[in-house]
């Protein structure tokens, strides 16, 4: 068995971030979205793995190599234009050949792995596994409607009127029926491939289709409040370890992470938090949920709930920042008093809220 990851795509709902960076790499707890997908095939025993890449390939070849780090074997795949999951499908098609493979959108954490799912799919062979998930808002995703039976009926994507709330979570398998599929659908009206059209190509020509309710959360980190409420899930479950320097003046509580190098001084780190390597915290305080990657100084600043980005500087704001999701180099500083004035800076399609 096989396992493609995608990691092409726009990653429109995440711009600014991602006019200079691939969404798939941006952290989570301080670890790329991207990373925790190998993992859990890698944990599923999935060595041969797909990358699928677009504009960002660069970037994530240079994050990912050739897998050896993780004991997997790494080939990618460029798709020329992100032209919807299933027509990534389609572009990997030499690579998959005749095996049955694991379909990971990159940009989705699965807090129980693939594994029993794995192991369901060798054991009833359908020709597709899907996953499935209930949530409060169904009309924003893929739903599928079962039969009495439990078998797949119908998927619809993001539905006005849902029949169920049962949500497609980003984690499918495959055997080669998929690519008959694929290849007999038509664009849809956003002009894609659609992943939910070519599995109801294979309902509707009487190939069996399994559904799979995923235990434990399911995050897709496509949007801001997705990738911070990925942080939260991920940071409940890490164990504190205090590597770096942490002077007598601070206080740290619940499980902390600071790395090594990196320099806490009176201030109060509420965990779960990590601080990245390097990275300076000094008369501040960094409340729960937050994750400050490497190379950053936070001085006199209050945050929580939150995710910094490599080499940014935030220095003196008077309010609490929380909820924030802040690129890598960025500063935010306080201005003198007079003129009484905001002073920014700030790239194409950023967001700021002031009180
Ligand atoms: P999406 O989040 O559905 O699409 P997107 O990346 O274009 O984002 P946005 O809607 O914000 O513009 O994609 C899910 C995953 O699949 C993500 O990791 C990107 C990847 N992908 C491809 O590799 N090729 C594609 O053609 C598409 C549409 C997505």
């Amino acid at each position: 068995m096989k396992g493609l990851i995608l990691s092409g795509g726009k990653g429109t709902r995440l711009r600014p971030l991602t006019f200079t960076q691939a969404k798939q790499l941006v952290p989570v707890a301080n670890k790329p979205v991207l990373f925790y997908g190998i993992e859990a095939l890698r944990d599923a025993g999935i060595t041969e793995i797909g990358i699928i890449v677009g504009d960002t390939k660069d970037e994530i070849r240079e994050a990912c190599g050739d897998g050896a780090r993780w004991g997997v074997r790494v080939t990618y795949i460029e798709q020329p234009e992100p032209l919807g999951l299933a027509h990534a499908v389609l572009t990997a098609k030499d690579f998959l050949g005749q095996d049955t493979f694991v379909m990971y959108l990159g940009d989705n954490i699965l807090k129980s792995g693939i594994t029993s799912l794995v192991e369901k799919f060798k054991a009833n062979k359908p020709n597709s596994l899907i996953l499935l998930t209930p949530v409060p808002d169904p009309k924003m995703f893929g739903v599928a409607e079962l039969r009495e039976d439990g078998r797949v009926a119908r998927l619809i994507e993001k539905p006005k009127e849902p029949k169920s709330n049962l949500a497609l979570v980003g984690v499918y398998m495959f055997d080669r029926h998929i690519f008959e599929a694929a290849g007999a659908i038509k664009p849809s009206g956003r002009g894609e491939l659609e992943i939910t059209d070519a599995i109801q190509y294979l309902i509707d020509h009487g190939f069996e289709v399994q559904p799979h309710l995923v235990s434990g959360w399911w995050k897709d980190t496509g949007k801001i409040d997705d990738i911070l409420e990925a942080n939260r899930l991920i940071l409940e479950g890490i164990a504190g370890r205090i590597e770096g320097t942490v002077d007598a003046a601070s206080k740290t509580n619940g499980n902390v992470v600071v790395e090594a190098g990196a320099v806490v001084r009176n201030s109060i780190i509420r965990g779960p938090a990590i601080v990245g390597e390097g990275t300076e915290i000094v008369d501040s305080y960094v409340g729960p949920f937050t994750s400050i990657q490497p190379r950053c100084r936070i001085i006199r600043t209050e945050i929580e709930h939150s995710i910094v980005l490599e080499g940014s500087e935030i220095v003196d704001v008077g309010a609490r920042i929380d909820k924030s999701l802040i690129g890598r180099e960025v500063r935010i500083y306080k201005c003198p008093p007079k003129p009484s004035a905001y002073r920014f800076m700030v790239g194409d399609k950023s967001e700021i809220g002031i009180k």
